[in-house]
């Protein structure tokens, strides 16, 4: 039962219902009331008998309370004059009601702040609304085809008889053994000859990003960055307030020319050379040569971003940049996002083994290492033969979806789309009518509850039409024509004729 307070302690209210002692919410709400400025320093308060009656407590609970107010400095007592609230909370309702001020941030988190909502100006994370099925996002694999038995098995393993290797804090490198199961994947899918010591284990592939723009860069330098190109890693580098070079992308990848004739003394360069992020080339034999030679001559670094290279439908694979280049000037980053799935948060760095001891060091002050069960049970699934099958099963099944959802996209949206298929990863280019707003649509759908990133998002400069990503991986065959079809609703809602 509450019973409210009397005229001056209005707002009082005392739960007597409550396991907390009626002295105790006395004082923490006289307390809060003078650290608001409800009660300004000076007011003098009720005399203890009539706050006893209008407040129903004992004498001995009301002084108790007003004990340790008094002791704390909120309340004084004048003999003879009765009880004040102390005169140093005078001025406090001007403090209290003044408006509050955004906080005092550091130029790292203004900037990151204000590129991110710059660059997500389309449709952002917040936005989408992670229970609508109608859903064309990039980047995400098949969760309904994942082998959660086999991985459940896995994990109970481990889970079973707790110890210190899953508990306790893991190795700085990462776990050793998941180490060894990457060392030989990237030999065989990539052809990557390094040793154990050269790889880390990082939370995801923007962990390795940020550790590695810490690392290297300094505010000022130039970084090569591929434009359209991976936006997250671009904040990274374009945050700690480097200056960033974007070159276009051709039929050939990045041009590497324009780096050269625009900033030849780069201190590094990021790229997608196995499947360009978000547009899909594949970086030629000779780009990547030029920029393998490029680094070499001015000691600068390449940061190869290999997010989703198992995933290829057309042509060949080729050897990853870093199993090139003689000179030890490319960094390799590798992710489960895709191949497994990315709320594991696990990510590798195949370093030059100059670079280890600085990486690690920096790293160690970041967050040790990512959850050993989950390091454990990705070395085990690696190791007991789960892993390459189950590549070869989504990419068979990625590729069936993209199938059915570019057949649908084509008889539904032919007038409206031009959708070219994607030779790997896990999204296509919808290509939209010259002078259509990407951003403003992708907008547009979202409040439709229909979510597609816009490709003007990806871009620094401007010089592409306009188009829409579409994911296929997550889109069940069977729901690649229903999915279709309220895409275009939604558009001729948004007005379009198709
Ligand atoms: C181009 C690119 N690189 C890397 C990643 C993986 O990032 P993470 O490992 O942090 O999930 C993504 C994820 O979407 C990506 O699109």
């Amino acid at each position: 039962m509450k019973i409210p307070g009397g005229m001056l302690l209005t707002g009082i209210e005392l739960d007597r219902s409550s396991a907390m002692p009626l002295y105790r919410q006395l004082y923490l709400q006289v307390r809060k009331q003078i650290l608001s400025g409800r009660l300004p320093g000076g007011t003098r308060l009720p005399s203890t008998r009539t706050l006893c009656k209008e407040l129903g407590l004992s004498r001995i609970t009301l002084l108790n309370a007003f004990d340790q107010l008094t002791a704390e400095g909120f309340l004084a007592s004048r003999t003879g004059a009765g009880t004040f609230v102390g005169e140093d909370w005078e001025g406090r309702a001007a403090v209290a009601s003044a408006p509050r001020k955004p906080p005092r941030l550091s130029s790292l988190s203004q900037a990151v702040h204000s590129l991110r909502s710059e660059h997500f100006s389309g449709v952002s994370y917040n936005a989408w609304a992670p229970d609508c099925p109608t859903s064309f996002l990039p980047s995400h694999p098949a969760y309904d085809a994942f082998p959660m038995p086999a991985w459940k098995r896995l994990m109970n393993r481990h889970l079973r008889k707790p110890s210190k290797d899953q508990l306790g804090y893991g190795e700085l490198k990462g776990l050793q053994r998941l180490r060894e199961a990457i060392v030989e994947y990237v030999f065989d899918a990539r052809g990557i000859e390094c040793s154990v010591d050269q790889v880390v284990i990082t939370s995801g592939a923007q962990q390795a990003f940020n550790l590695l723009g810490m690392l290297l860069l300094n505010p000022g330098d130039g970084v090569w960055m591929e434009d359209p190109g991976h936006i997250a890693a671009r904040i990274a580098f374009q945050a700690l307030g480097c200056r960033l070079v974007p070159l276009r992308i051709d039929e050939q990848g990045l041009d590497v020319q324009q780096g050269l004739r625009e900033c030849p003394d780069a201190c590094l360069a990021f790229t997608t050379p196995s499947r360009q992020h978000p547009l899909g080339t594949t970086m030629s034999h000779v780009r990547r040569q030029e920029l393998i030679d490029w680094a070499g001559r001015s000691q600068s670094w390449i940061v190869e971003d290999d997010c989703d290279s198992e995933f290829r439908y057309v042509g060949r694979t080729l050897p990853a940049l870093y199993s090139l280049d003689a000179g030890e000037r490319v960094i390799y980053v590798g992710t489960f996002s895709k191949v497994l799935y990315p709320s594991l948060r696990l990510g590798y760095v195949i370093l030059p083994e100059a670079l280890v001891e600085p990486f690690c060091a920096i790293r160690a002050v970041m967050d040790r290492s990512p959850s050993t069960l989950h390091q454990a049970t990705t070395a085990d699934f690696m190791q007991d033969g789960h892993f390459l099958g189950h590549i070869r099963r989504m990419r068979n099944l990625y590729q069936a979806r993209q199938s059915a959802l570019l057949e649908a996209l084509q008889r539904e949206l032919a007038g409206f789309l031009s959708v070219t298929p994607a030779e790997a990863g896990l999204h296509m280019i919808g290509w939209l009518p010259e002078g259509c707003d990407d951003d403003a649509l992708a907008r547009g759908l979202a409040e439709q509850r229909i979510f597609t990133y816009a490709l003007r998002d990806y871009c620094i400069r401007h010089y592409l039409p306009p188009g829409l990503l579409l994911g296929f991986a997550a889109i069940p065959e069977g729901q690649a024509a229903r999915r279709v079809e309220e895409l275009a609703q939604a558009l001729r809602a948004l007005g379009w004729r198709l």
